[in-house]
């Protein structure tokens, strides 16, 4: 079988759709090449100094791990001198990094969380990286906060790296999804799955069941039918899926369909459910939507939000679209 590396894939999808300028290929590949040295440290566990609290906590008030920390650095680090960003932001980071002045500038914006699933490092289970890249706004000066507010339709690419059993890198820039694989030994991403697909139809949901006391009806009563299986509503049996790293839980979706649930509850109402808008659901549900799936808040695609706030936090409900839009009209009635 002939190997397509992600450089080969970059070049020729811009000869064939225009839609990945040499600034942007190089961002991505740096990006990549940030994964695979995440990869490589997350690789190490107790051999490196990878496991364990950093004791310093991020803007959210959650512990660091050291590895947040470690994969945050990496990241800034590989963009800084690329001369194609303009300015980045991170989970790990209060507010925008801007590129120091030795560096020439460019116009995109990079968003990530660089480690997500964090309380699965020390358990040897699945963690990965997500990213989101915006263009900076025409006629930006020093780049603010302000800049990175766009809404999740204006990404430009996104995609997350899986550190597992394998390490996969899943990228769109807005023509379909496609899947790299990490050869360990070469130290190359190569083409493993062209234009990935989530099946419409499902029988697997991805919920923390643990805060059931917390949701809001509509939630309840989706979650409540699935549960009834065959003598329930649905007339079906569903099965319960739940890892809590999002982009393993995403990467099962887009491998083979379902639905992944984050809600707001009850119990906080300043915090709308946990995930972050910017550098979670955004890059999430733009590769969802690519890939033929859905992705909401309850009320109105997640795309479509304006965010507010760089951190801020959205309910999340996406993946195959007919659970999707089922559990999403649940809110409107
Ligand atoms: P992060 O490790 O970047 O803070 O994100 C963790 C997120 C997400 O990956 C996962 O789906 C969710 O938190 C799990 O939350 P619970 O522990 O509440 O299940
Ligand atoms: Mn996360
Ligand atoms: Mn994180």
């Amino acid at each position: 079988m002939k190997r397509i590396s992600l450089t080969q894939y970059l070049v020729e999808e811009q000869r064939q759709h225009n839609t990945i300028p040499a600034e942007l290929r190089l961002l991505i590949e740096v990006v990549a090449r940030a994964c695979k040295t995440i990869s490589h440290a997350v690789g190490k566990g107790a051999l490196g100094e990878v496991m364990g609290s950093a004791e310093t906590e991020n803007v959210q008030g959650e512990v660091q791990k050291k590895l947040d920390i470690i994969s945050n650095d990496i990241l800034l680090e590989a963009n800084e001198w690329g001369g194609h960003l303009a300015a980045m932001a991170s989970e790990e980071m209060e507010t925008i990094h801007l590129i120091p002045n030795r560096y020439p500038k460019g116009e995109y914006l990079l968003l990530f969380d660089p480690l997500d699933g964090s309380s699965n490092i020390d358990v040897n289970v699945s963690i990965g990286t997500i990213f989101s890249v915006l263009k900076a706004p025409e006629g930006m000066g020093v780049p603010t906060e302000q800049d990175f507010l766009q809404p999740g339709s204006q990404q430009v690419a996104a995609g997350y790296a899986v550190y597992g059993p394998q390490t996969v890198l899943v990228l769109t820039t807005g023509n379909g999804v496609n899947c790299f694989t990490l050869d360990r030994e070469m130290g190359s991403w190569v083409l493993t799955q062209r234009n990935m697909q989530i099946p419409t139809e499902t029988k697997e949901f991805a919920i923390n069941a643990s805060n059931a006391r917390h949701w809001f009806p509509p939630v309840t009563r989706y979650v409540n039918e699935l549960l009834a299986g065959d003598s329930g509503p649905r007339s079906s049996n569903f099965n319960m899926r739940w890892i809590a790293s999002m982009v393993a839980d995403v990467h099962r979706i887009l491998s083979r369909g379902g639905v992944f649930i984050y809600p707001a509850d009850t119990r906080d109402t300043k915090m709308p459910g946990k995930l972050r808008l910017m550098y979670e659901a955004n890059p999430m549900a733009f590769l969802v939507e690519q890939a033929g799936g859905a992705a909401t808040n309850g009320a109105q695609r997640i795309l479509d939000i304006q965010p507010e706030k760089l951190h801020q936090r959205v309910p999340v409900f996406l993946g195959s679209k007919s659970e999707v839009e089922r559990v999403t009209a649940y809110h409107q009635e």
